[in-house]
């Protein structure tokens, strides 16, 4: 059962205020589908009627909520884009520590918006454990979605061989413990990162985050419009510490949206920093 014209336009354009997530005129199968899927569980027949309770009924919108965990994309691995963690490791987080001694200032702070299964803040807290001794430094490594089920995937922290394909197999000996045919992240990783339910449209949400030295944003805001992508990078801006860094998908550049940033050149790699 497809939407009509008109029935998909508004859907989409509920979805986009709601979330920032863009969907445009190709996207009809895959959203028919899962709206499909919501009515099939509710017993519900009717388009409008689904579209009218979510618009007017559903005030604490946890039907929305059900519809949103359906129409992400969750595609994600372990150390998922090498180079640009390279970049991170040898040459971001160590000119943000070396300050930060110089400063007596202890504390790293990172935040992985958008983390989908959990593979990329845990990969975060891999590196950190490699790099810094914790009896000195005070790490938080937060992370957060805005689709639910993947959340509680992230927490359990068990993935199949294909999302620890790239991990190194001297990280996975040490960082890992093999259950069956897949692998858990050690409690000491786990214990490292913090998930949160949020959705970046959400602004006051997102005013609530403040004070880090790094934000990893990779493969989000590529459903976003260039507007609601503007707004969510404006308040990376204002989260992140001077001297702190934001890292976006390898395809996602910020040149058009907004000047704020400085782009600096680190091991052969493209960054973004607050001066
Ligand atoms: C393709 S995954 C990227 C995961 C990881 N950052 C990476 O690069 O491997 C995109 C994630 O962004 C989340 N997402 C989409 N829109 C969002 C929003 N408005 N607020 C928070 N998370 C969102 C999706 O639920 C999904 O888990």
């Amino acid at each position: 059962m497809l939407l009509t014209d008109r029935e998909y336009e508004k859907f989409v354009e509920f979805i986009y205020n709601q979330t920032g997530i863009h969907f445009d005129s190709r996207k009809n199968t895959f959203i028919s589908k899962r709206i499909t899927n919501r009515l099939e569980n509710l017993g519900e027949e009717s388009f409008t009627k689904y579209f009218d309770f979510l618009r007017y009924k559903d005030f604490q919108k946890i039907e929305l909520q059900e519809l949103v965990n359906l129409l992400t994309i969750n595609e994600s691995y372990f150390f998922r884009d090498f180079p640009q963690i390279e970049a991170f490791a040898n040459y971001c987080l160590t000119e943000v520590v070396e300050r930060k001694s110089a400063e007596d200032i202890f504390t790293i702070r990172i935040w992985s918006a958008g983390c989908s299964s959990g593979d990329e803040p845990y990969t975060l807290a891999i590196i950190l454990s490699e790099i810094l001794d914790f009896n000195h430094w005070k790490i938080e490594v937060h992370a957060s979605d805005i689709d639910l089920t993947i959340l509680d995937k992230a927490k359990k922290g068990i993935y199949e061989e294909r999302s620890i394909r790239d991990v190194p197999l001297e990280y996975l000996a040490k960082y890992f413990v093999k259950i069956g045919n897949k692998y858990k992240v050690n409690d000491k990783i786990k214990s490292m990162v913090h998930f949160e339910h949020l959705n970046l449209s959400d602004i006051k949400s997102m005013r609530l985050k403040r004070n880090f030295d790094f934000i990893f944003c990779r493969n989000v805001l590529i459903y976003f419009d260039e507007l609601s992508r503007k707004k969510v990078i404006d308040n990376f801006f204002l989260s992140l510490n001077s001297g702190g860094y934001i890292f976006l998908g390898s395809s996602e550049s910020i040149n058009r949206i907004t000047t704020a940033f400085t782009i600096k050149k680190k091991g052969g790699y493209l960054v973004y920093t607050k001066d």
